[in-house]
């Protein structure tokens, strides 16, 4: 098979990135590990930057999105029983959107198959060939068949276990990692939402995060140890550790049910340098990761597919290379700050191992400061709703 893009990765990441570069002619190829119920059945992010908003209206795919989502105008912080909260209209003119990125990734499906657009699934073995030539390839297996695509460009868009990054040459990149030493337990239940925009809490048991997908559907997080695993949490157990972690007077409001899906997430940040290697571009968390503080995961990955985006648009409507070649460093200037901003609300509101008298004095301080100062929450909710592309 002959296309202009490979695209490795039927995530977010990927399937966007095929539907933009669609609107314009150029054509791409999916290739994903998974069955399209799989991909479909990972209950992940929930908040949506307005710059992720406009990527899905120019794609054509935010009908859905702007029928069924919820605007937050703020978020709220919590510690011990004291909450404040945030206001993004205030301090940027711009709200952020509640839409699950289960619905995100169903739109895009929808779009590409109503456009005949080339999706293989279940594929096996992908190797990326010749990325540092002028005519890459890639190999794959459905069915144990053996397949080529031949390509000008690949766009490893498959996340942080994907091949895409690994086909660099390690003396080709350099990587910056942070783990964690906790994990956030998630729990999706079909209740009504305690309070009508998100709570993030800490306190003295750890992390907790009150989201939603909708009016009867929320999603729940508390931070747990590294060793814990979904047996271990009963939905009882869950619920009874979530409600003395958020302040008294919401714990009250709390509607418990059955959980419909439960999954932990270690927490990590890492970022690969360059994000390009020739003709092999990486995005989205094929190249970085945040934790999940500040929701900024899926919504990076969405710049770096702007500016992939509109590099490829460059290349072939104007045979401009400019847009490509500047696209690892336009991308990293943004990832950068993203991970600045996820790590900092993660320091913020966490109970660490090692945490010492000093260092919780030091979390109270800063979550006064940012109670009490206006340009500290200005600051938070510039970053929380997206800086700039
Ligand atoms: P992925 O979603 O990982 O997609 C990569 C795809 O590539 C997958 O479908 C995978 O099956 C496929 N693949 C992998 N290897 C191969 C291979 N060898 N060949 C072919 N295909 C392959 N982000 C936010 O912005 N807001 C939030 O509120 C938020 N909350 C989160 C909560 C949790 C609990 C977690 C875990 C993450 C959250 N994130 C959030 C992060 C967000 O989900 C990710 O950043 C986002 O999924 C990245 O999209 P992607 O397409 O780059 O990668
Ligand atoms: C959700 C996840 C996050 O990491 C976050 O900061 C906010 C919301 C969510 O899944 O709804």
């Amino acid at each position: 098979m002959k296309t202009n893009v490979a695209i490795i990765g039927g995530g977010p990441s990927g399937l966007l990135l095929s539907q933009l570069l669609h609107t314009r002619g150029i054509e791409s190829i999916v290739l994903e590990r998974k069955t399209k119920d799989y991909v479909l059945g990972r209950i992940r992010a929930g908040v949506l930057e307005q710059g992720m908003v406009s990527l899905m209206e120019e794609a054509g795919c935010a009908d859905r999105l702007h029928a069924e989502c919820f605007v937050h105008d703020g978020t709220f912080v919590a510690y011990g029983d004291e909450m404040f909260r945030i206001d993004f209209k205030e301090h940027t003119g711009t709200p952020v959107i509640v839409y699950g990125q289960t619905e995100v990734t169903r739109d895009l499906y929808e779009a590409r198959e109503k456009a005949d657009g080339q999706i293989e699934f279940n594929v096996e073995d992908v190797v990326i060939h010749n990325a540092d030539s002028d005519a890459p390839y890639v190999t794959y297996t459905v069915d144990g068949q053996e397949r080529r695509i031949d390509c000008d460009f690949v766009a490893g868009c498959d996340g942080f276990h994907g091949v895409s990054r690994k086909t660099i040459p390690a003396d080709k990149l350099r990587e910056y990692e942070k783990v964690y030493p906790f994990g956030w337990l998630g729990i999706l239940s079909e209740t009504p939402p305690i309070n009508h925009e998100l709570i993030y809490s800490n306190s003295e048991r750890g992390f907790a995060l009150a989201s939603m997908r909708n009016e009867n559907l929320c999603r729940y997080y508390i931070q747990c140890s590294l060793s814990d695993t979904e047996e271990d949490w009963s939905d009882e157990a869950f619920w009874e550790e979530f409600k003395k972690r958020i302040p008294a007077d919401q714990a009250e409001k709390l509607i418990t049910g059955p959980s419909i899906e439960k999954s932990i997430a270690p927490l990590r940040s890492f970022v690969t340098e360059p994000m390009r290697w020739g003709r092999l571009f990486l995005c989205g968390d094929a190249a970085h990761i945040v934790p999940p503080t500040g929701a900024k995961g899926l919504n990076t990955a969405a710049s770096d597919v702007h500016y992939l985006y509109n590099g490829l648009r460059d290349y072939y409507e104007n045979g401009s290379s400019k847009g490509i070649d500047s696209y690892s460093e336009k991308a990293l200037a943004r990832v950068w700050k993203a991970e600045r901003f996820s790590w900092w609300f993660s320091s913020l509101m966490h109970r660490y191992p090692d945490q010492t008298e000093f260092d919780l004095k030091m979390q109270v301080a800063e979550l006064e400061y940012l109670r009490s100062n206006e340009a500290a929450q200005r600051a938070m909710a510039e970053n929380y709703v997206g800086l700039p592309y």
